[in-house]
């Protein structure tokens, strides 16, 4: 794992609150896997102690890009700084999304708000891995982000957001069953408000759908790594009866929907 300062290449506001922030990269960083995230270090003379955790919205050969939402102290930070500028890192960190799942079979990509940042990533990886089909739907309640990149990655996109008559209006899971079915979607991968996760998988099962459902959970943390044991939950495993507790940061942040919301 990296721990270290990273340069400021670019940043770039899309609104007042959602901001791109590119970071150089470095050999000593190794593999980044899509679904990943880095925990990020304000500056701590303002009293924040804790890192920020940030996922993986693009990366090439030397740069790493994160989609963020200003909500607070720590994001109000990162919004200030300028190119040039270091950042505290560390990462990367937990287990990404099982791209394997999707080779030679039919992706659908849910996002919502700045939950659709890893299914950026995500969906490069996916097409490199062979995957047939690859589809979004994601819905913004702020302004549309990395829309350049999800149109290299698929001509197959739909964007709900009610600010503009360009964009669809509604939710993104609003025709989910209908595009299962239409586009025989195997596998769906998830990031975004957790009731749109735990709906997803709800209707899946509802239908008796036959599709493995992936959801990235955005969990309170602390160290990221599996030591203060702040992110953890309780998910039911299939196939046992029994309740158990994960960490979020360290076994996730992406699990089995099924697990976690504990639909058969
Ligand atoms: C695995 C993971 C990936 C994430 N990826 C992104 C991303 O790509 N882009 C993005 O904008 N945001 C992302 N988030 C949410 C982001 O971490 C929080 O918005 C951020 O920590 C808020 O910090 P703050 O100081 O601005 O807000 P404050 O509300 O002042 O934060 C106070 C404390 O609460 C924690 N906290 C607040 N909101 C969240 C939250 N939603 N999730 C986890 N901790 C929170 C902070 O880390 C901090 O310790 C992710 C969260 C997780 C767990
Ligand atoms: S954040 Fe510390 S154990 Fe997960």
């Amino acid at each position: 794992m990296f721990v270290g300062n990273l340069v400021v290449k670019d940043i770039k506001f899309y609104d007042e609150d959602i901001f791109k922030l590119v970071l150089g990269k470095t050999d000593e960083i190794g593999e980044i896997k899509c679904g990943q995230f880095f925990n990020f270090k304000p500056d701590t003379v303002d009293g924040m102690i804790l890192r920020r955790p940030i996922s993986v919205g693009w990366q090439d050969e030397n740069s790493i890009t994160f989609y963020i939402k200003k909500v607070g102290k720590g994001t109000a930070w990162l919004a200030n700084r300028k190119a040039g500028d270091t950042i505290d890192v560390m990462g990367p960190l937990g287990n990404g999304f099982n791209v394997e799942s999707a080779r030679g079979k039919n992706a659908l990509m849910i996002g919502g708000g700045i939950g659709v940042a890893p299914l950026i990533e995500l969906g490069k990886n996916l097409r490199e891995a062979g995957a047939s089909e690859l589809i979004y739907s994601i819905g913004f309640n702020d302004s549309p982000y990395g829309r350049s990149k999800i149109d290299s990655i698929t001509g197959k996109s739909f964007i709900y957001s009610r600010l503009s008559n360009d964009f669809l209006s509604g939710l993104p899971t609003d025709n989910l069953v209908e595009i299962v079915k239409s586009e025989k979607i195997d596998v769906i991968y998830t990031c975004g408000p957790d009731a749109m996760m735990e709906a997803i998988v709800k209707r899946i099962s509802e239908e008796k759908l036959d599709v493995d459902v992936q959801v990235s959970l955005e969990e309170r943390m602390g160290c990221g790594f599996g030591v203060c044991l702040c992110c953890s939950k309780i998910v039911k495993p299939q196939n046992s009866p029994y309740e158990h507790t994960v960490c979020v940061c360290k076994e996730g942040p992406v699990f089995s929907g099924k697990e976690v919301y504990g639909y058969e």
